[in-house]
């Protein structure tokens, strides 16, 4: 598929680097399908992240997720998924390579600025949960 769902995370909102990641995004030549600013309840961000809720960090993660605003959008280029996983770079910042935005933004791995859909499946399952069929044209 030539689409991902991305998020700018609550720590990236209210840290002002919203304009600096689109900014990298679209230089990285992402086109912007669909993009909405919201904030997610503690149940939604549980449902968003269900995949991992036997891990530790499922309850520091939910209640994160759901701190603040979230910027939600989808991304459009060939090869989608791949390539923004590049550029978001390591889940933790501490591994996160020279030019890549966590590497550039994220605080910790709680806290790591934005995410990346990892599998075509999963990108269209996420933008859905986000957007309606009539927004993403
Ligand atoms: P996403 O794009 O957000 O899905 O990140 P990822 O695919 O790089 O990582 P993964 O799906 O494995 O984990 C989802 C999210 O859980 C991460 O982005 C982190 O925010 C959080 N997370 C992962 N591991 C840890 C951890 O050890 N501690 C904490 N506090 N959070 C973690
Ligand atoms: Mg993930």
């Amino acid at each position: 598929s030539n689409r991902t769902f991305t998020m700018i995370k609550p720590d990236a909102v209210a840290n002002g680097h919203i304009g600096g990641i689109l900014n990298m995004i679209n230089a990285a030549g992402f086109r912007i399908v669909a993009m909405k600013m919201t904030q997610l309840s503690a149940a939604k961000a549980g449902e968003f992240y269900a995949v991992h809720k036997e891990r530790p960090f499922y309850g520091e993660l939910v209640e994160f997720m759901s701190s603040g605003h979230i910027v939600a959008a989808i991304l459009e280029k060939e090869n989608a998924v791949e390539d923004f996983r590049k550029l978001i770079g390591a889940t933790n910042p501490a591994n996160a390579e020279e030019g890549t935005i966590r590497k550039k933004y994220a605080e910790s791995i709680g806290r790591n600025a934005v995410h990346g859909s990892d599998s075509d499946e999963n990108a269209a399952i996420e933008g859905d949960f986000f957007f309606s069929g009539l927004e993403k044209f």
